[in-house]
């Protein structure tokens, strides 16, 4: 496994394997990596002859204030876990190779990315689309993957990807779970083990929605108020948002009678963590 640190030591192995005529994969990642990205690197592998892995902490989709300096990293670990998944590449670069002196382009998704995360985190989205953008670009690939639980996120690559005219299959794999149903992030390694225990509640809440809407509940308003309620109940837990949402377009529902998504984000502590479950009448 080679790891390449600048944008003319990627480019010279992916001209390389086109002149090959070589399918090339790319799973995305801001590293410190755990089972979920793991499970997309499972996913791209068959698909693809060379598989990049890029592990880069991507400075525009973090707010001033926000946990940019803070991030995990642990880029040794995480080597060894790529290479273990018959990884072919990690695109490991710095700040300034993605965004020299000058930098002033940004790749901007109207519409998905205003609501939901984009409320509390009004500059996030641009940051992650630019920087997708960026990376499709740069590796080539025709397949690439990315976690539901960022269901926002993969909607807004997926429609990112198809204005564009990226020739890029974007995958959107399963949400990965610790046993008690908390969604793997790396962000989980900020909470102390009470907030951890804590933690679980949201995705309680959410399948505590799933479970009315399958017994018949079609209020957005009703279930979100269970939801609600089964976070209240949890002490160190606040909520950012609790959303019934069109499944397509991320507006909110008052009838849950199409596909749709329950959305939540909560700070346990000072953490927000995100999660999310699909519904289909
Ligand atoms: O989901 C993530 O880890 C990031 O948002 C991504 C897609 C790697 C872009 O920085």
């Amino acid at each position: 496994m080679i790891i390449l640190r600048t944008i003319p030591e990627l480019r010279t192995f992916v001209h390389d394997w086109q002149g090959q005529g070589l399918r090339i994969g790319l799973v995305p990642t801001m590293g410190y990596l755990h089972a979920g990205h793991l499970s997309l690197i499972d996913h791209v592998r068959p698909r693809c002859d060379r598989l990049i892995v890029s592990i880069f902490v991507n400075p525009t989709q973090f707010a001033p204030g926000e946990d940019l300096d803070r991030y995990p990293r642990n880029i040794e670990r995480d080597e060894q876990a790529v290479a273990a998944h018959g990884t072919d590449a990690i695109f490991y670069p710095d700040a300034p190779e993605m965004y020299p002196e000058g930098f002033r382009t940004f790749t901007i998704v109207e519409g998905l990315g205003d609501v939901l995360c984009g409320r509390t985190r009004p500059t996030h989205f641009r940051g992650v689309t630019t920087v997708v953008s960026k990376l499709f670009n740069l590796t080539r690939c025709q397949v690439a993957a990315f976690g539901q639980k960022d269901y926002q996120q993969s909607l807004i690559i997926r429609r990112m990807a198809a204005d564009l005219n990226y020739d890029v299959d974007v995958l959107v794999c399963s949400t990965v779970r610790e046993e008690d149903g908390l969604a793997m992030s790396s962000r989980n390694s900020y909470l102390s083990p009470e907030e951890r225990e804590r933690a679980v509640c949201l995705y309680r809440a959410l399948t505590k929605g799933q479970k009315l809407f399958s017994l018949g509940e079609r209020s957005a308003a009703k279930i979100r108020q269970e939801m609600k309620r089964t976070i209240q109940a949890t002490p160190g837990v606040s909520i950012d948002y609790l959303e019934a949402v069109d499944a397509y377009n991320l507006q909110p529902l008052e009838k849950i009678d199409r596909p749709a998504v329950l959305a939540g984000a909560v700070y346990v502590g000072a953490t927000r963590l995100i999660d999310n479950v699909i519904i289909e009448p």
